[in-house]
């Protein structure tokens, strides 16, 4: 089969730097056509930086990366710098980037990249608030039965919140965006907390990361390093999920995540619940199924395929 072209949309964000080098790393599987980064975790013209960084740091600065949107919908941006840090890849020490930020909008990218391809052959990878996606939906609707699928992180079910007690930082940031992915009728695949809380990075699997020896094994070592100080804290847990990393394992390795095709609702009113991804995971509320919630991962599968591509480049 040849590799799945996909669109990579981020906030960087270690664990979205993490899912990007894996991507790259998996040519066999997966065909890059560009990045779009998204404010999110930091503001806009850190991730369109951070992502830059990590092209670098993979060798690839021929990588087009798109600036897409500095705000949500219609909210002001909400930013995570107490998980991430200041810049948003705290942890290692890397150079700022050379590479120029492409002069396209990343919402027109995403366009005119599903417009001059066959319907049906680009994934879009949403690892941040899902603001440009829906931009390019409003845009261009007929974009939309152009997408092959959509495989986002975002959301959670039974693991409720990370950054409300009811709501996971992606959706929360842009819960207005989230729902027009969810209602567009697009095929959607979702990595929630659910899945994501079952990833986690243990001082064993940091471990195998440096272990690797060469650059970009010690970045992510650091990288995973930086966040876990706050995650462990926060969870109690063994080690800090690596979220956005399951979209591009997805890509590589279906078969390792495991979910249900159900309906799912975005909470956009109520001030209390605000970005909570309303799961119909018992089937109980007989709205039609909108998305592939997924529910498990082979935790160690994961990371095996993980260190092993990191390995490569
Ligand atoms: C998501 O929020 C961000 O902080 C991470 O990069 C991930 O995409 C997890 O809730
Ligand atoms: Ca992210």
């Amino acid at each position: 089969m040849p590799p799945r072209k996909i669109i990579i949309d981020t906030d960087p964000g270690q664990d979205d730097a993490v899912a990007i080098l894996l991507a790259l790393a998996s040519p066999e599987e997966i065909d890059v056509l560009g990045i779009t980064a998204v404010a999110g975790n930091v503001p806009l013209p850190l991730t369109a930086k951070n992502a830059r960084i990590i092209c670098e740091l993979a060798g690839r600065p021929d990588l087009p990366v798109f600036a897409g949107c500095d705000t949500p919908l219609s909210r002001k941006l909400v930013t995570a710098e107490h998980v991430h840090g200041k810049t948003g890849l705290d942890g290692p020490d890397l150079p700022d980037p050379t590479m120029e930020l492409q002069d396209t909008h990343g919402v027109d990218f995403i366009i005119d990249t599903l417009r001059s391809h066959p319907a049906g052959s680009i994934t879009l990878c949403p690892l941040g608030p899902l603001t440009n996606i829906a931009q390019a939906f409003n845009k261009a609707p007929d974009i939309v039965e152009m997408v092959q699928e959509i495989v986002l992180m975002g959301g959670a079910y039974f693991e409720v919140g990370n950054i409300t007690p009811t709501a996971e930082f992606n959706i929360y940031v842009d819960p207005e965006a989230a729902e027009i992915v969810f209602k567009s009728g697009a095929p959607v695949t979702v990595m929630p907390l659910d899945v994501t809380h079952k990833a986690l990075v243990t001082t064993e699997r940091n471990e195998a990361f440096r272990s690797i020896g060469t650059p970009i094994g010690l970045a992510v070592a650091q990288m995973t390093d930086f966040f876990e100080r706050f995650d462990k804290e926060k969870y109690g847990s063994n080690g800090a999920p690596l979220h956005d990393p399951c979209v591009t394992a997805y890509l590589i390795r279906p078969e390792l995540f495991s979910g249900r095709y159900i309906n799912v609702e975005i909470e956009t009113v109520s001030d209390l619940t605000l970005g909570m991804t309303v799961a119909d995971w018992w089937g109980v509320s007989g709205r039609p199924a909108n998305a592939t919630f997924m529910g498990d991962v082979d935790a160690e599968g994961f990371f095996t395929l993980l260190t092993e591509r990191l390995a490569r480049i």
